[in-house]
């Protein structure tokens, strides 16, 4: 028996949902590009949980079932405000809360479709209250209600900072969740299937995923990102910092991908609109840094940059605070990770998989008195 380190290039599952076939991705067969260009968060979300892009008709009635499902319990409100948030990382705050949720939903662990479909409804529509609840309260704010005639991206900016956004705001944050729904059998979609095909219920596959989205080298990379780009300051100290990280071999964050070869075809579209909305600020430091740093590298190690890297620059544009872009990546990959769990419990087996044993072999077992 011999292993694959990190699993590179095995095929783990079938899938219907999305894939990357020759550096393009698309969802149910459609381009991601046609989709950033033309959807709506809550027709991606559609069509990755019934394999079809609504019509009309269904896509308002879905539209109005999430926004009336986005308001939160007030235990768990509650729950919020009884811990001291300056020191908790909102990415724990909301696995811890998205978990919660599951103790507020009598529906929890019953295993019929038909209530893991409403189940998907109501921890799609919730998990953007819940980022948005944590951003406020540690800010001594009380949360803000959703509208229900607001669309998703723009309820999210709504509860965030409690006043009406720019439609180049809400464009840019639909865009971006259009862009990060789903991404075939990544790190946090893998987990949210090997939980559930143990048949764990929903709340235990979603609470697994954003832990697993929560490392650096996945989902956590976004604020790196950032952390990087405030580190370098002025676009002159970046070819200098960036050689300095390839002397110590340290990894760049944003840059290289498992799957991709030629690039992530998510990256163009973000870094349009890092370029937009630098604009729309009038500070395109942090846009030109990053195309410096994305030029740098392509030439320097021909590494492209991955969805996270002009996603970083685009949230900072929004007045987004950097420790919540992994919380807003979470918004977005929730719906991946339903649609995922669903297709799993669809068709079934527990994902138990071996492990090269590379440990000492047949050894003679010692009694407590004799070891040294
Ligand atoms: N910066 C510098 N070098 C990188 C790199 C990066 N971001 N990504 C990959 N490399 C180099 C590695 O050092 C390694 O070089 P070597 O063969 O000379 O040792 C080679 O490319 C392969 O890297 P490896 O880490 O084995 O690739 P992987 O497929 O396991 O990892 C990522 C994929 C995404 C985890 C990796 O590219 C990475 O850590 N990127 C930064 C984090 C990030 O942006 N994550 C979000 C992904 S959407």
């Amino acid at each position: 028996m011999t292993s694959t380190k990190g699993l590179e290039g095995v095929v783990a599952t079938q899938s219907s949902i999305s894939s990357i076939i020759d550096d393009q991705l698309t969802y149910v067969g459609y381009k991601i590009d046609d989709l950033a260009e033309n959807s709506s968060f809550e027709e991606v979300v559609y069509l990755l949980w019934n394999q079809k892009l609504p019509n009309k008709s269904e896509l308002d009635t879905f539209k109005a079932e999430l926004a009336a499902n986005m308001e939160l319990p007030g235990a768990i409100i509650d729950h919020l405000r009884s811990y001291d948030l300056s020191t908790v990382h909102p990415m724990a705050g909301v696995r811890t809360a998205v978990s919660l949720l599951g103790l507020y939903d009598d529906q929890a662990d019953v295993m019929e479709e038909q209530a893991n479909k409403q189940k998907a409804l109501r921890i799609q529509a919730k998990v953007s209250a819940v980022v948005t609840a944590f951003a406020r309260i540690r800010q001594g704010k009380d949360p803000v209600k959703p509208k229900k005639d607001y669309g998703y991206a723009k309820n999210f900016l709504y509860m965030l900072n409690g006043e009406d956004p720019k439609d180049i705001e809400v464009e840019a944050i639909n865009k971006a969740l259009v862009l990060h729904a789903d991404h075939e059998l990544n790190a946090s979609t893998f987990t949210a299937r090997v939980c559930v095909a143990t048949l764990s219920d929903i709340y235990s596959g979603v609470t697994a995923a954003i832990g697993a989205l929560k490392g650096p080298l996945h989902g956590g990379a976004n604020e790196r990102v950032m952390e990087m780009l405030t580190d370098i300051g002025e676009i002159e100290n970046a070819i200098p910092y960036i050689d300095e990280k390839f002397k110590n071999k340290e990894k760049i964050m944003g840059m290289g991908h498992r799957v991709y070869e030629n690039g992530d075809p998510r990256a163009k579209h973000l870094r349009r609109m890092s370029k937009e909305l630098s604009k729309v600020i009038r500070e395109d430091k942090w846009y030109n840094m990053s195309v410096k740093i994305e030029d740098y590298i392509k030439e320097q190690k021909g590494l492209p940059a991955n969805v996270d890297f002009y996603s970083a620059s685009v949230y900072h544009s929004l007045g987004i605070d950097h420790d919540l872009f992994t919380p807003l990546f979470t918004v977005s990959r929730m719906s991946g990770w339903l649609a995922h769990i669903l297709e799993q419990y669809n068709n079934n087996r527990l994902i138990r998989p071996r492990a090269e044993y590379v440990g000492p072999k047949t050894q003679k077992y010692i009694k407590m008195e004799d070891r040294k």
